[in-house]
């Protein structure tokens, strides 16, 4: 974790789950923690529980909608007005929707591509430019194992995280000679509030309800620390569970037309 020792961090999505591991465990290393998302109180509760525990710890809370371009431009604006110098950018904030694309709600869908995409891309635009500050600096995307397949019945979600691993790749290479590192974090399913928020309003029925399964479960702890190692180590991209990674692996070393047929007959059987 030397790596992360006096860095200053911003972490979207702080508000649960991921997001709030990422500021627990780079607690006790960073010198200032940025904790973004909607919900202002959870932001508060976390930054007074880590200042308490971690009193040299500077740590600032800005609650906001990543959804909109006005606020990602006044996240970016306050960043510049308050001299806060962000060299380890953790895009983790994103959701999902589990269902029929036909019948998704459009308004979800549209929250997906601007939280999963637009703000992701936009954050790393407004402030990679400015990241040098110490020599080194890092950009931390959270990207899903879901990118790797087109999954039926999460189509746009696993677009979206196609894109978020695609765009890491491509920007680790842009960015290696300028010394900041871009890590790609695919985490299988990992217990957060995610999949509640993923499943459709009053929707209990197998279809829309995803139950994910438990062997390729990891817990946010183990994921977070994945994910931290990872850019420690300067590594593209990370499926934080052996067996998931294996899985993959052979999935990807398929024909495209076998994994095709594969994937039509799990959403067959959903
Ligand atoms: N859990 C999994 O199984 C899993 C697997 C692979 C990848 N991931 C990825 O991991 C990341 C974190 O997800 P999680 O599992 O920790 O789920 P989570 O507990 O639901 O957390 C999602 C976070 O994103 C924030 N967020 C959502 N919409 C936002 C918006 N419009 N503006 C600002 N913040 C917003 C939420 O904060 P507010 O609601 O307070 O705004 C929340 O803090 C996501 O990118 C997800 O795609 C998760």
């Amino acid at each position: 974790m030397r790596f992360f020792e006096g860095c200053t961090a911003l972490v979207t999505g702080a508000s649960s789950g991921l997001g709030s591991e990422f500021a627990r465990q780079l607690a006790p290393h960073a010198s200032r923690i940025v904790l973004v998302a909607r919900r202002n109180d959870r932001l508060e509760e976390l930054a007074s529980t880590l200042r308490h525990l971690h009193p040299p710890l500077d740590i600032r809370v800005f609650a906001t909608d990543l959804a909109c371009h006005d606020r990602r431009s006044a996240l970016v604006d306050w960043l510049a007005s308050e001299q806060i110098h962000v060299d380890f950018l953790v895009n983790n904030a994103g959701l999902g929707d589990h269902g029929e694309f036909a019948s998704g709600d459009w308004n979800r869908i549209q929250a997906m591509l601007d939280v999963n995409i637009h703000a992701l891309t936009h954050l790393t635009h407004a402030l990679v430019d400015r990241m040098l500050v110490n020599g080194r600096a890092a950009i931390l995307n959270v990207s899903s194992v879901a990118g790797f397949f087109p999954i039926p019945h999460m189509a746009v979600y696993a677009a979206t995280k196609a894109y978020v691993t695609s765009f890491s790749e491509a920007l680790g290479i842009e960015l290696r000679p300028r010394g900041i590192t871009v890590t790609a974090l695919c985490p299988g399913p990992v217990p957060t509030e995610f999949f509640e928020t993923a499943s459709r309003a009053g929707a209990e029925d197998k279809e829309h309800h995803f139950r994910p399964p438990p062997a390729f479960t990891v817990s946010a702890a183990e994921a977070v620390k994945a994910g931290l190692l990872a850019v420690a180590q300067d590594r593209r991209r990370v499926v934080p569970n052996p067996l998931l990674a294996l899985a993959t692996a052979v999935a990807l070393a398929l024909p495209f037309f076998v994994l095709r047929r594969i994937l039509a007959a799990k959403s067959d059987s959903i």
